[in-house]
């Protein structure tokens, strides 16, 4: 962590609970620019990932949303050209030479980033990672990470699992692209928590999307003579992707077979209303206000914390579904 001496330091102090509970505070700016001096917009480089699926597309609407000219920002929004890390590396770099005043990373890889951040601290831009990690995490090259807890999550999709098996089951993992940060995460809460008579049959990346997931189990189905109970996948998209795997075999999504996923998107919750999928764990895109509260935090040189955890819900039922749909944001 570091501090941005770059402007006038006020006592530091630790921000978890103002930014947990200023969820929206700071959202109702008047036109005044983010540093409160009445001068130019504050302007914000977003280096992101770009189209990806329905989590990723109300995330970064929701950041988009947030940094606004109406509360004082102007953000240039930089999306990867095809997921590739070294497009985000380029438009870090050119973020860094305009000298913006802070920058927003969503990274397409957890490793790789050490010089260019080195170079934003050497610039003394603050650097607040949204979502994805970095891997060495040093937190002393960015100022914040924020994301919803990911071991957490995965925790508790493999509590319900072992609440739904007591007497064992045959699973499978659909995983994200390799490497990435969210991946590990998911991978280590689900494997720290998970009954010792579960069996693990196959853990494979879909790669975050539905057509690939399902042609991923549909072949792990036919290898298995279909004696498949559980699948956790990581993202909604590769959940609705086995359903469509487990109906094109002639088996019933949430009987013959349960299907956890990671996200809470109205289509991922219309399934678990409909009993397609049967367990639903929000990862909660929507925290641009708390990103904002940072940003600001860290323009005015105050301490902020390293971490930075967005509460999200779980959904284990179609009733719990059907319930919170009329009001689901994304
Ligand atoms: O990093 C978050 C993951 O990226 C989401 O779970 C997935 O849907 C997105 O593509």
């Amino acid at each position: 962590m570091f501090k941005t001496p770059r402007f006038r330091s006020i006592a530091g102090f630790a921000l978890v609970g103002a930014v947990a509970l200023g969820l929206g505070a700071c959202s109702a700016g008047g036109g005044d620019d983010a540093s409160g001096d009445g001068g130019d917009l504050t302007t914000i480089g977003f280096v992101a990932v770009g189209p990806e699926g329905g989590w990723r597309t109300a995330n970064e609407k929701n950041i988009q949303d947030s940094f606004s000219e109406e509360n004082g920002f102007e953000l240039k929004y930089a999306p990867a050209t095809n997921g590739d890390q070294n497009s985000q590396i380029t438009a870090f770099t050119s973020f860094i030479d305009e000298d913006v005043d802070a920058i927003l990373l969503s990274a397409t890889e957890a490793t790789g980033w050490e010089s260019i951040l080195e170079r934003a601290k050497e610039a003394e831009i603050p650097v607040v990672l949204l979502d994805r990690g970095i891997e060495p995490n040093d937190t002393e090259l960015y100022t914040s990470h924020i994301a919803p807890d990911n071991v957490g999550i995965s925790a508790s999709a493999a509590e319900w699992a072992n609440e739904q098996f007591p007497d064992g089951a045959n699973y499978v993992v659909l995983e994200g692209p390799p490497g990435l940060s969210v991946v590990n995460d998911r991978n280590k809460g689900w494997d720290e928590t998970v009954a010792d008579n579960l069996t693990k049959l196959e853990s494979q990346s879909a790669n975050w999307s539905t057509e690939e997931a399902k042609s991923v189990f549909e072949t792990i189905l036919k290898a298995n003579n279909n004696d498949v109970q559980l699948v956790f996948a990581q993202n909604d998209e590769m959940g609705l992707g086995a359903a469509l795997a487990v109906e094109e075999a002639g088996l019933k999504p949430g009987t013959d077979v349960k299907i956890i996923t990671i996200d809470g998107t109205k289509a991922a919750l219309e399934a678990l209303a409909a009993g397609r999928l049967s367990f639903v764990a929000e990862y909660n895109p929507l925290f641009g206000d708390t990103a904002i509260d940072v940003v600001k935090s860290a323009l005015a040189g105050e301490t902020v914390e390293s971490d930075i955890v967005v509460p999200s819900v779980t959904f284990d039922s179609p009733e719990a579904a059907t319930t919170a749909l009329p009001d689901r944001q994304y």
